[in-house]
């Protein structure tokens, strides 16, 4: 899984599907049900942590063409769950649809933006979510108004049980300059405070109004190392892989840095990756 997650660490599925129509993903989900199988749904892997022994079971990526698809029709953008956020971003902007810049430089998966209830810059994706299509663990597909999943803050405990086939999101007519500098102002931000090696992101939640990264910082805790995983110097709740690092690197890093913010401040640092496998 490793090549699989921007992470680049994680043992072996044991079977790794990419269906190729909603048709297969129905078959795949279906045989996965009859034999037992734990499945995992795979967007793009950048906000997903594998254990170095592996995932039992079957990792059902979705990242092939045909669900990656992006329409626009007016102030409307139907994505499919494969297509790539900054994809996204980059058909809005083609169509002067403004409101959706606060998505530009999130890496990720529309299916696996909307689980999470991915964000930056203030912005959370539900916000301009309208309706979410899904296929619910027996095959059936569902299609629901965005609200009525009822997302939070870096979650939508709804989806964690779902498939998400594809989403509506709306922008609003605006101007193509003012997109445009908009999108290099949180470029520009995001290339200044969050580094570029590989990573997961953030790797916590934020605890209340507290910023994690900047609690970690003020630890003393950045560039602590354990083997290739590091504590990165541009900003405190990303771990970083510096080259050869294990999950189980990551791991114990991230015991080392909960184990001191409890001690020191009191307060539990919960995960923002999903950690799978063993
Ligand atoms: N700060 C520090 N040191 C650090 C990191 C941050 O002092 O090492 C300070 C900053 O100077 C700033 C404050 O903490 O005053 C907040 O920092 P930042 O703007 O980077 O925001 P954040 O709360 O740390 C959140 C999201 C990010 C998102 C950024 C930018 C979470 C857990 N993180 O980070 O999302 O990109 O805002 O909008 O909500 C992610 O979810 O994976 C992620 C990266």
């Amino acid at each position: 899984m490793a090549r699989h997650t921007t992470l680049r660490v994680g043992g072996p599925a044991d079977l790794y599907v990419e269906p190729a129509s909603e048709a297969d993903l129905v078959e795949v989900v279906a045989f996965c049900r009859e034999q037992a199988l734990p499945f995992f749904i795979l967007g793009r892997g950048s906000n997903l942590l594998v254990k170095d022994g592996g995932f039992r079971g079957v990792v059902i990526s979705l990242a092939h063409a045909h669900f990656s698809w992006i329409t626009v029709e007016g102030e409307r953008l139907n994505c499919g769950a494969g297509a790539r956020v900054k994809m996204v971003v980059a058909a809005a902007r083609q169509h002067s649809l403004a409101g959706l810049e606060f998505l530009e430089g999130i890496p990720g998966s529309i299916g696996g933006a909307l689980r999470m209830n991915a964000g930056a810059m203030g912005g959370a994706i539900f916000d301009r979510v309208e309706t979410v299509r899904f296929m619910s663990p027996d095959g059936q597909v569902h299609e629901r108004v965005a609200q009525e999943l009822e997302p939070r803050y870096r979650r939508c405990p709804f989806l964690q049980t779902q498939i998400v086939l594809s989403a509506v999101l709306r922008g609003h007519a605006g101007s193509s300059e003012a997109i445009r500098q908009r999108l290099n102002e949180y470029s520009e931000k995001r290339r200044q405070s969050q580094p570029a090696a590989p990573s997961a992101g953030c790797i916590f939640k934020n605890p209340g109004t507290h910023s994690a990264g900047q609690l970690i910082d003020e630890l003393g805790l950045k560039g602590t190392r354990v083997g290739g995983a590091v504590v990165a110097a541009k900003h405190g709740n990303f771990i970083v892989n510096s080259g050869g690092a294990t999950a189980h690197d990551i791991l114990a890093l991230i015991e080392i840095i909960r184990r001191r913010v409890q001690a020191e401040r009191a307060i539990e640092l919960e995960m923002e990756v999903e950690v799978i496998g063993e």
